[in-house]
């Protein structure tokens, strides 16, 4: 069976026996159709190892890619690079312009919005047309109909993170089921099982870079429009020149965009369904916050964040001959940081396989390591994670896990692409 396919223990246990190595293992590249192989990478899997590479930005650098495998060129060209495959001060001079994005004049202003759609989503949970199923041991169960347990990603997790960022850059209402059409049609591709090169894996893929580029078209249009007619939103901050004559161009727009989906969509929707699986599997860990919300609610999320790792890793090619942790490396290696393995690392955490939501210090790199791609959106993310698990337990208090998640298949994202949920009356 494919590594990645492994049921997730299986993989941490992996990933703990290349911990103790006593140097980072090299792995062939995977192979993947239309993009060259690439020769291979290194695997840091330490907690020390993760953070150097992150912090030393010079040597470890993001371009030509972050992610594995690299984009082939012809695809930058289509679509733009994004900032997280850039170094400075190219990535710097971007990275100035859309902070804006994040300030915390921009998330009070988002906060409001958060709240009602995470109201939304909980006030549909209920109104959806629920059938009483009997009792079992948590009560009388109204979180399943006749066609079996209800899907906790699709009537929650999935909404959130979308109508966040949607509402973010301004996308009106009327457009949102065509954005989320589109999303369906990126995201289908990257959960796709089989064969790589197979009829309905190219049918898939066609469909991602179809639907990217509708959505370019779309992000262009409110762009030009924001231009010509600035409103107060972030749309027309970011492609009007701020007091040091940065703006972003429409196309730059349009690769921000994605970015932002990509980014700050399918981590948060992951991180919200892990939240939901954690907290069942340790009832005393969801007592104790239930206990006092607001004082333990950020350290659960640091912790949740930690523990599921909901982005397993990105990569650096080394731009110099360097030594990390005894090792030496040579310029065009790449490395590729666990995340995943890194945040359980015994050498930082204390008991790292146990769920702790008052561990403190919390120096997990579930957001990147420190450096300058640290995720920008760390801060949007744990807003939402607040103020959707406040309305859910506020409301449905009984709320759980109700079986195992089916997990997405992939390297990058640690995604559950389905949750049954249930809830007391
Ligand atoms: C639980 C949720 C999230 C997780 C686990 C996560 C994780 C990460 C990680 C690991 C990186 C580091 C990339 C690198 O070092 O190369 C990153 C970067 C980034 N994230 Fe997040 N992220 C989350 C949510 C978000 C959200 C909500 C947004 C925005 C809406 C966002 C936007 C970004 C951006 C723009 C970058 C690139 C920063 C740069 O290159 O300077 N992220 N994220």
């Amino acid at each position: 069976m494919a590594f990645w396919d492994r049921p997730p223990e299986e993989r941490l246990a992996d990933f703990a026996r290349l911990r103790e190595l006593d140097r980072p293992v090299f792995f062939a590249e995977p192979r993947v159709p239309f993009v060259r192989a690439g020769k291979g990478f290194h695997a840091l899997v330490r907690h020390a190892d993760v953070v150097a590479a992150s912090r030393n930005a010079k040597i470890f650098s993001s371009e030509p890619a972050a992610t594995s495998p690299e984009p082939p060129p012809w695809l930058a060209k289509i679509l733009g690079t994004p900032m997280v495959n850039m170094d400075d001060p190219r990535h710097a001079r971007l990275r100035r312009i859309v902070s804006r994005a994040f300030s915390p004049k921009m998330l009070a202003r988002i906060e409001q919005d958060i709240q009602a759609t995470a109201a939304r989503i909980v006030d549909e949970v209920i109104e959806r047309g629920v059938i009483e199923r009997g009792d079992n041991e948590h009560g009388t169960i109204r979180g399943s109909t006749d066609e079996g347990p209800r899907d906790f990603v699709e009537e929650v997790a999935a909404r959130l993170p979308i109508a966040v960022i949607c509402s973010m850059m301004g996308v009106p209402e009327r457009a949102r089921p065509y954005v989320l059409s589109r999303i369906d049609a990126m995201t289908e591709y990257s959960g796709v099982r089989g064969s790589l090169a197979s009829p309905r894996t190219l049918r898939l893929l066609y469909g991602n870079l179809r639907a990217i580029a509708d959505l370019h078209r779309l992000v262009a249009r409110l762009g030009r429009a924001r231009r010509e007619n600035p409103a107060d939103d972030l749309v027309s901050a970011l492609v009007n020149a701020n007091p040091d004559g940065e703006r972003l161009s429409v196309r730059e727009l349009g690769s921000f965009f994605d970015l932002l989906l990509v980014a700050g969509n399918e981590t948060t929707r992951n991180a919200l369904s892990h939240g939901l699986k954690l907290f069942t599997d340790h009832p005393d860990q969801r007592e104790l916050l239930l206990a006092d919300y607001d004082a333990r609610i950020g350290g659960a999320i640091e912790e949740l964040i930690r523990f599921a790792s909901p982005i397993i890793q990105f990569r650096r090619t080394l731009k110099e001959d360097h030594e990390l942790g005894g090792h030496p490396f040579q310029a065009g290696d790449k490395v590729v940081l666990y995340y995943l393995a890194a945040n359980r690392d015994p050498a930082v955490f204390t008991d790292p396989d146990a769920f702790d939501i008052t561990r403190s210090p919390n120096p997990h790199v579930g957001f990147g390591g420190p450096g300058p791609h640290l995720c920008l959106g760390a801060n949007l993310a744990r807003m939402e994670l607040k103020i959707m698990f406040r309305e859910l337990y506020g409301r449905l208090p009984e709320l759980r896990a109700a079986g195992e998640p089916e997990y997405l298949l992939s390297s990058f994202d640690n995604g559950i692409t389905r949750l049954p949920f249930t809830y007391r009356k």
